[in-house]
């Protein structure tokens, strides 16, 4: 089946099985490997990456549903070849005793949090990440990590000129007017498994 989809800002034309899905589309297709697959049944919250700015979880999507989408993996977080803030305060706080496994699915559902909601609540950062399971129940350095990069991300917000009201950039993944397909819905989207 052949169709189009943006993954972290670049189009591309594929030709793939149509029961293909998402998260192989990912790894085996495109290389980005940095999307995990832990238990394949939307679970664990290891596959999770943005679909059109919305927390998704690859392993139960299949590649057709998200045909003309705009896909966020773990790969497209970094720009011009520096951290996003939210990697930069995982590595501060979660990187230096757990394995990591976890890390970029827990990092994509923070993204989708902070793309509709800059100011989470510590409460708003353990619900959006409930769907997210850490085997190495680091949780408390986790959100900790979440707190903070929302804290500079507000902090550097506030600072810049064009606050004043232009229109923030739209992320690769970011949330757009779509909404999602039937068959999207229910797949992760920050809710607990
Ligand atoms: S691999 Fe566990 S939710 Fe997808
Ligand atoms: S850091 Fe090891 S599973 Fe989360």
């Amino acid at each position: 089946m052949r169709f189009s989809i943006v993954v972290n800002g670049e189009q591309h034309v594929l030709d793939v099985p149509p029961t293909m899905r998402l998260i192989d589309l990912l790894r085996d297709e495109l290389g980005l490997t940095g999307t995990k697959e832990g238990c394949s049944e939307g679970e664990c919250g290891a596959c999770t990456v943005l679909v059109d700015g919305k927390a998704v979880d690859s392993c139960l999507v299949l590649a057709v549903q998200v045909r003309d989408r705009k896909i966020l993996t773990v790969e497209g977080l970094a720009r011009d070849g520096e951290l996003d803030v939210l990697q930069q305060k995982f590595l501060e706080h979660v990187a230096s005793v757990q394995c990591g496994f976890c890390t970029p699915g827990m990092l994509m559902s923070a993204k989708a949090l902070l793309l509709s909601e800059p100011h989470p609540s510590e409460e708003q950062i353990r619900l959006a990440l409930a769907g997210n399971l850490c085997r190495c129940t680091g949780y408390t350095a986790i959100v900790r990590a979440v707190k903070e990069a929302a804290d500079v991300m507000a902090n550097a917000k506030s600072a810049r000129p064009s606050d004043s009201g232009e229109a923030p950039e739209l992320e690769p993944g970011a949330a757009t007017a779509l909404e999602p397909e039937a068959g999207l819905a229910g797949a992760a989207e920050g809710v607990p498994c």
